[in-house]
């Protein structure tokens, strides 16, 4: 089984990968940089050959559950989706600690506030197939335990659907 862990940067990803490790078989997207194609200076980021990613993310051995660490993970043939979610403000926070630019951090910021990755994920794959973890007022390691909740099949409550849409009126 293969286990997408993704999210809009900053939501913590690699933090949670990090402690998963522990126990499970981590593979971090971020790691296979020979897949880059170019750099996209005004959006600060890498662009990655998705097609060659899949096959090699269809390479990996999964008799046991492999999670699959990374924002481009929903875009892998996985078998479900788990989409760590955070309160725009507390984003926000979170990028400006780690020295994002303005510009980044707003790009970021909108898309959680406009739910995109889950979105994105609930037109790939079935409802059922996708969970949602608040980071919000959960630590690294709490969101660690929920994920493994999820494997373990115990993580019905994590369906319960997130939207920071609502947010986005108050900016205005
Ligand atoms: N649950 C959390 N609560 C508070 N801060 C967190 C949490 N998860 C991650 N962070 C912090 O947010 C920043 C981004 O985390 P990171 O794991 O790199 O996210 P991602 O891989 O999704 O971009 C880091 O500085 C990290 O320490
Ligand atoms: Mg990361």
């Amino acid at each position: 089984m293969k286990i997408a862990l993704t999210g809009t940067p900053g939501t913590g990803k690699t933090s949670v990968a990090k402690i998963l490790k522990e126990k499970y078989r981590v593979v971090s997207l971020n790691d296979f940089k020979d897949l880059r194609l170019y750099y996209d200076e005004p959006r600060d980021t890498y662009v990655v050959d998705i097609e060659k990613m899949k096959k090699e993310v269809d390479k990996i051995e999964d008799k046991e559950p492999v999670i699959i660490e990374g924002h481009y993970s929903q875009d892998m043939n996985v078998d479900l989706v788990i989409v760590l979610r955070c309160h725009p403000d507390e984003l926000k926070n979170r990028l400006k600690k780690r020295g994002y630019g303005e510009m980044k951090i707003m790009e970021n910021v909108e898309a959680e506030a406009m739910d995109i990755i889950t979105e994105e994920c609930l037109s790939k794959f079935p409802d059922e197939k996708v969970y949602e973890i608040d980071t919000t007022s959960r630590t690294p390691e709490e969101t660690a335990d929920a994920v493994e909740k999820i494997i373990r099949g115990e993580g019905k409550e994590f369906h319960k659907r997130i939207s920071y849409l609502e947010e986005i009126l108050k900016w205005y």
